[in-house]
């Protein structure tokens, strides 16, 4: 008898729970039902290989298993009444987490465990196009996965077999649904992107829709609603050029159209017209954005939105089931299979212990919560000083953009996939010699867009110059000084905070807690759990670190150390300050080999250690 019952005990317990072992319990707050209608959705997009939910965070501990057995459950749910639900993917599901990046080849795990989720609508982020192999990847491994499924209306791909340049998949499919027998015609765009490896060839939105296949399928009149995915933000140019399309096709001046949108990281929903909506469902498993639509072939078909937390509270009580009910066994499966895949990938290992939290927006720069002002003043100075420059003390400064930090650190273990988490870029280091310091801090000024130097042409010039920041920072602050004070109470784009008590029996039932409270063109009930808000501090686009210690007086001239993703930046920079620097001839390589993630670790490992164990 117990032998028969010894050995199942272990797989029984976590799957029985599902989520992944290592995470927090959910914490138990006030919620917004979901309003069920004639046509439901429910979308992920940037997810980044969390498909692990996160470990740390009791808000979005629910993983892709949990969020299968969701899927299933409100599939049935929805069917039962006759109505019908639909999955929505927009792409960026690689790069950001060590569930992806740290298999050899990437992904290998990642695109297994993916695979499970019954997926109708799914497209091609620009991460999945920054390298030649990893298009590819999509090319042969995901886009069979979802073959039917996946689109790319806007994306080419030249054929590693053929040499052929030809689409990643199909431009557009028209279904109904299973049933209502809903008459739906589906994109799937990515916007506007110019930085792709030149394996793929990503067409201008504006462009695609003049083309003769994209006329042609907007002017079939048998059509009850348009869905076009993309990976594209919710308020553009690219949706706005879209939804004008449409509405300009003789017979669609208001057939409904639903647009589902991603990449900025944020909880966001526009309204074009009374029958056009968009909704962006935020980022890295924290979000899944739920639609619903009433009233389709009505004069006035009724749209609602819901940010849903992304953790089993929230799931048990939008499908109404339990902890013994609730799980699917393809959910546990993939849940189980999370597990394994982590543990082979070692992702547990641990490198050292935080003592306390670090933010990124959560503090002000500086502050001695920043994880900027703990880069500056502890982690390059100590590291970066190993340098090649013939070991003469000669003052240096480290340039770095706030961009190349993607996450918070939280108190506790520093694992393998922290790492990844924080840091997945692989930029090394260059310097140039001899810089005169008051050019450096020109060029900083320049950077930071501060006031005394822009002028309307530099404005011009760096249109783009946000993007060196965290991308959620770029909608919020538009143009924005960096402040001690918290700009605004922050609606949204980032994550629920630790300093969450977790449930487990003793916290207060229904306890508001820090998290998401997005405001959207909708109002600011969308969010399912009622969170009070987040504090969001603009940090500026770069910073900068002092690498020699004897700082009592002013150099002349330092050596420039910066992270290789800001050459072209500095360059143009340099112009404005009037240095003469080509950084791209006259640099050298600094501590080859070394990458922002080894020099974090290696501080880390020295600095911090696990005093418990
Ligand atoms: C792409 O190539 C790099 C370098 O060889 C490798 O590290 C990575 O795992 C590859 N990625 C994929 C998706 O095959
Ligand atoms: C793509 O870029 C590589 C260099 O990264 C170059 O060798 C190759 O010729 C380019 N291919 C095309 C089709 O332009
Ligand atoms: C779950 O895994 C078990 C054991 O591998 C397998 O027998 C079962 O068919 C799986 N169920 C589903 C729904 O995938
Ligand atoms: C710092 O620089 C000053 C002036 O050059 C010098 O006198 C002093 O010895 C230096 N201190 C160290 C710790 O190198």
């Amino acid at each position: 008898m117990w032998s028969a019952i010894w050995p199942a005990l272990p797989l029984l317990f976590p799957s029985a729970l599902a989520a992944q072992p290592a995470a927090p319990a959910p914490i138990r707050a006030p919620l917004r039902d979901l309003h069920l209608g004639q046509l439901n959705f429910l979308h992920t997009t940037d997810t980044h290989g969390w498909l692990a939910g996160h470990l740390q965070e009791p808000s979005f501990s629910a993983d892709w298993g949990d969020y299968i057995s969701f899927a299933e459950r409100m599939r049935e749910k929805i069917e039962a009444q006759g109505r019908d639900l639909l999955v929505i993917d927009t792409g960026d599901r690689v790069e950001g987490n060590g569930l992806y990046d740290s298999s050899q080849p990437q992904g290998v795990y990642l695109s297994e465990i993916l695979r499970h989720q019954h997926i109708d609508v799914m497209t091609s982020g620009n991460h999945e196009l920054y390298k030649h192999n990893t298009s590819e990847a999509e090319l042969q491994v995901t886009v069979p996965n979802f073959r039917g499924s996946y689109l790319a209306s806007n994306i080419d791909i030249i054929h590693p077999e053929t040499q052929e340049l030809v689409p990643l998949a199909s431009r557009f499919k028209k279904f109904t649904t299973k049933q209502q027998g809903i008459r739906i015609v589906a994109f799937g765009f990515l916007f506007d992107f110019t930085g792709n490896y030149n394996n793929t060839v990503v067409q201008r939105v504006e462009d695609t829709i003049k083309e003769d296949w994209f006329q042609e399928a907007v002017s079939d009149e048998e059509v009850d609603l348009f869905l076009v995915a993309g990976h594209v933000p919710a308020h553009s140019p690219e949706y706005r050029a879209i939804f004008t399309a449409i509405r300009a096709t003789p017979g669609h001046e208001d057939t409904p159209i639903q647009f589902f949108g991603g990449h900025q990281h944020i909880r966001d929903y526009a309204k074009y017209d009374d029958k056009a909506v968009a909704l962006a469902s935020g980022r890295f498993m924290e979000t899944i954005g739920f639609m619903s639509i009433d009233g389709l072939s009505s004069t006035s078909p009724i749209f609602k939105r819901r940010y849903i937390d992304n953790n089993l509270y929230s799931y048990y009580h939008h499908t109404g089931l339990d902890e013994s009910s609730f799980h699917t066994d393809k959910g546990l499966n993939v849940s189980q299979l999370i597990t394994e895949s982590r543990s082979a990938l070692q992702l547990d290992k641990t490198h050292g212990c935080n003592p306390r939290d670090l933010w990124m927006s959560r503090a002000p720069y500086p502050h001695e919560e920043s994880i900027y002002t703990w880069l500056e003043k502890k982690v390059l100075p100590e590291t970066l000083k190993n340098d090649p420059r013939g070991g003469e003390d000669r003052p240096a400064v480290a340039i770095l953009n706030t961009g190349a930090i993607r996450f918070d650190i939280f108190k506790g273990p520093f694992t393998q996939d922290t790492m990844w988490i924080i840091s997945p870029f692989t930029n090394e280091f260059r310097y140039v010699k001899d810089v005169p310091y008051d050019k450096v801090q020109l060029i900083m000024e320049v950077l930071n867009k501060q006031p005394q130097v822009m002028s309307m042409s530099l404005e011009e010039t760096f249109d783009g110059l946000d993007s060196l920041g965290p991308p959620a920072q770029v909608k919020h602050f538009d143009g924005a000084m960096a402040s001690s004070e918290p700009a605004i109470e922050w609606s949204g784009q980032d994550m629920a905070g630790t300093g969450q008590i977790p449930l487990s029996a003793e916290g207060p039932s229904g306890a508001v807690v820090p998290g998401y409270t997005t405001e959207d063109d909708d109002g600011d009930d969308g969010d399912d759990t009622i969170h009070s808000p987040i504090p969001f501090y603009r940090v500026p686009n770069v910073f900068q670190a002092t690498l020699s210690a004897n700082t009592t007086t002013k150099p002349e001239t330092v050596d420039l150390v910066y992270i290789e993703f800001l050459q072209s930046y500095l360059t143009l920079a340099a112009k404005f300050a009037q240095l003469d620097v080509d950084f791209a001839k006259e640099s050298k390589s600094y501590m080859p080999g070394s990458t922002l993630t080894d020099l974090v670790l290696e501080w880390v490992g020295k600095n911090w250690p696990c005093t418990d164990n």
